[in-house]
């Protein structure tokens, strides 16, 4: 835009005449207003009014075609318009960002009394926890961990493990029969004994914990479906001094550097010589004592004939303890029901152990 001014006239600058500065004010302050509704609408705007090719600057340009005595009064007029629409945009700036702290702090507000909706976590239970606490202190011994199923073999859970046929443990006072005939609730974890014997070769480092079943009536000591973890070393030259040397390592591990076991003579069929043992247990919460814990033994040569294993070649020795037994005694639980009836805050007391 170019005028020939007249030296005499100033408002022949067009863009510099009073009004025409007042309207060019107006149009931005309406369109800041108007058609700014975001802080990015706004700064959109901004080069049309306030840029390089804004009316305002395109006016001030034109000063200097004025003559000299109309130049500064033009200038004064151009410089407070210019400032008049720079405030208006920081008006319209400040009030937009307002406006979008204010949208965030009601867009990202949290309602803390909607409903809730979120589950708490629960925590393993005690018996899950303690079986691979138990099963890992054998893994770092060089053990594996074996599996078996616990609708077993007859065969497996007592013939192979001689217990014959006469033997009043295999009435139905103790043993869950069921519809198919030959098959049982396994009454111990001794059958994975067995299983491991037949499908490897010596040396054989197996622990086996797991499920067993009994038909003891629910009491605050016993449980008709219960847990044992049983062991099983087979190897040239094994004898009841590597036996008694394993479960004194074990009961260190799971009850500290004072802990020792005591054995006592007993008889099972698969294991000759047989023992029970106890262990003493310096945290007792009743005192320090000796608490039963389990059985043991050497494997008797029959079971060993009985799973494929030449006994002139190999000896081995097996133990068994119950789980719930030692979770009683080790963390104080009195009372089995705490440990079947699935109540949360039994299990969560035990906190998150992974
Ligand atoms: N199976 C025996 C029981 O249930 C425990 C045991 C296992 C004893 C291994 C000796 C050897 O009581």
């Amino acid at each position: 835009m170019s005028y020939r001014n007249d030296p005499y006239d100033p408002k022949q600058a067009a863009l510099l005449d009073p009004s025409s500065l007042e309207e060019l004010i107006k149009l931005a302050e309406v369109a800041f207003a108007e058609e700014a509704n975001t802080l990015d609408e706004l700064r959109a705007l901004k080069p049309v009014h306030l840029g390089d090719r804004a009316p305002v600057s395109l006016a001030r340009r034109e000063i200097g075609s004025l003559p000299p005595h109309a130049k500064s009064e033009a200038g004064k007029r151009v410089n407070a318009a210019r400032q008049t629409v720079q405030a208006a945009y920081d008006a319209r700036e400040a009030e937009l960002e307002a406006e979008l702290a204010a949208r965030i702090l009601v867009d990202e507000r949290v309602d803390v009394t909607l409903p809730w909706t979120r589950r708490p976590r629960g925590a393993r239970h005690p018996l899950t926890t303690l079986m691979e606490h138990m099963g890992d202190v054998f893994v770092g011994m060089g053990y594996d961990i074996v599996d078996g199923p616990q609708l077993e073999l007859e065969w497996a859970n007592f013939d192979a493990l001689n217990i014959g046929p006469d033997n009043p443990v295999r009435g139905a006072s103790d043993t869950f029969f069921v519809d198919l005939p030959g098959l049982v609730m396994r009454t111990h974890t001794s059958p994975g004994q067995v299983r491991t014997m037949l499908t490897r070769t010596p040396p054989i480092r197996v622990v086996s914990p797991g499920r067993a079943y009994r038909t003891d009536e629910l009491d605050a000591t016993h449980s008709p479906v219960f847990h044992q973890i049983e062991g099983l070393v087979i190897d040239e030259g094994i004898t009841m001094a590597h036996l008694r040397g394993t479960l004194d390592h074990f009961a260190k591990a799971m009850f500290g550097p004072d802990a020792r076991t005591r054995w006592r003579p007993h008889y099972f069929p698969f294991t000759e010589p047989s023992a029970e043992f106890d262990v003493w247990f310096a945290q007792h919460r009743d005192g320090p004592r000796w608490v039963e814990w389990g059985g043991c033994g050497m494997v008797n040569p029959k079971v060993l004939v009985a799973c494929g294993i030449d006994p002139a070649k190999y000896s081995g020795f097996a133990f068994g303890m119950g789980v719930e037994r030692t979770l009683m005694f080790r963390n104080g639980v009195s009372d089995m029901h705490d440990m079947v009836e699935g109540d949360v805050r039994f299990t969560t007391n035990f906190g998150m152990e992974s």
